[in-house]
């Protein structure tokens, strides 16, 4: 007897915890949407939900009624036998009709809203999307300037964003903001979004949402996260003009940023990277690796991988593979290198230099920041 009784609770005592665990407000979560389409689809999914409701009560309802109410007694015979019941059959038909429409007319209503409108106006701010295995490049041509895995964005206006692939197929997905909508080679996807007006973090002035790929696209899919940073106009207005005319830091006072400088160069990153600071009016790199410019201000390192503390950043350089399996990122160094260290950190107190406004701050903390 005891047994039976376990068999009974153990899937309530395993399932307990992992419902509690579900939380509607998680940094990714479509239950806390956060702009327009989001928030479209957070309403067309509640509906279903309600709908679904009392549909689940009249089902278990009538089955446990008849259940019990019908259950075989001990003195029961074989009772009258019966064959069809126009009455049920005509509301099993109507009822079922009735909720399909009622899901069909919200949910096509839905996708005329979110999947049109994608021709972007001179009010929008449009971004390019491209995918790549595995990161995400963001250009936005209306100003020129091309950046990886963090996406500005200036609250309370429209985004349309044309979503490519360079190689597989990806998805673009940010739960809380909008999609996910595939980025595929040779075919323009489009999404617009628009995000309210006012920043939920006033004293930092901006937002951070985070989104990630959502397409199984091989090797590292698992680490192709990004960030959208949500700005106030101004506060996106001097990220333009800091991309426009990236400051460039040719002669840094700190040793340990001029020797990152130099290494960068020696160690051949410029190679597949641009870096807008490097050299005034000079492009390096290739397309298809991430534009490095003005790296200082971003907040993650690796595809939103770690957060862009020295450290981190001196970690990624060193082993990249260590931190992101399957990353294209070459190691430099041999494994007994015995530079590697030093020479990792100071790569990573150069690229953290750049763009920030208070340099000499963010050079000091690079200079302490561990090996
Ligand atoms: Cu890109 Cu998964």
């Amino acid at each position: 007897m005891p047994m039976r009784w376990l068999r009974r609770a153990l899937p309530v005592a395993v399932l307990a915890p992992l419902l509690a665990a579900c939380s509607l407000d998680g940094v990714q979560s479509i239950m806390s949407p956060a702009a327009s389409i989001a928030r479209e689809q957070h309403g067309l999914f509640m509906w279903t939900w309600y709908l679904s409701i009392p549909v689940m009560v009249g089902v278990f309802g009538a089955l446990f009624y008849v259940l019990i109410k019908f259950r075989r007694r001990r003195d029961d015979e074989m009772p009258d036998q019966s064959h069809g019941n126009p009455m049920t059959e005509v509301i099993l038909t109507i009822v079922p009709v009735i909720i399909v429409i009622m899901v069909a007319v919200p949910s096509v209503r839905s996708i005329f809203r979110t999947q049109t409108n994608v021709v972007a106006t001179s009010d929008d701010v449009v971004v390019h999307v491209t995918g790549y295995q595995w990161w995400w490049k963001f250009e936005y041509p209306q100003y020129g300037i091309t950046t990886a895995n963090e996406m500005h964005i200036p609250a309370g206006k429209r985004v349309i964003l044309q979503l490519n692939s360079g190689d597989v197929v990806h998805a673009f997905w940010v739960p809380r903001l909008a999609g996910k909508v595939d980025l595929i080679p040779n075919q323009d996807n489009r999404l617009w979004f628009d995000t309210d007006a006012e920043i939920t973090d006033e004293d930092n002035g901006f937002d951070v949402y985070t989104g990630q790929c959502a397409e199984l696209c091989l090797g590292a899919h698992a680490y192709m996260r990004f960030r959208v940073v949500v700005d106030e106009q101004d506060r996106f207005d001097d990220w333009v003009a800091d991309f426009q005319q990236p400051e460039v830091v040719a002669t840094a006072t700190d040793p340990l940023v001029a020797q990152g400088r130099q290494l960068v160069a020696t160690k051949g990153c410029i190679g597949c990277h641009n870096i807008g600071n490097f050299a005034e009016g000079v492009k390096y790199g290739q397309p298809q690796y991430p534009d490095l410019t003005n790296f200082g201000l971003r907040h993650t390192v690796g595809a939103a991988i770690l957060d862009a503390t020295p450290e981190n950043v001196a970690t990624w350089v060193r082993d990249p593979q260590e931190v992101k399996p399957g990353t294209r990122m070459p190691t430099l160094w041999q494994a007994t290198d015995p530079n590697r260290d030093q020479e990792a950190a100071a790569i990573a107190a150069y690229l953290l230099s750049l763009g920030v406004e208070d340099g000499a701050q963010a050079m000091a903390q690079a200079s302490t920041g561990g090996n």
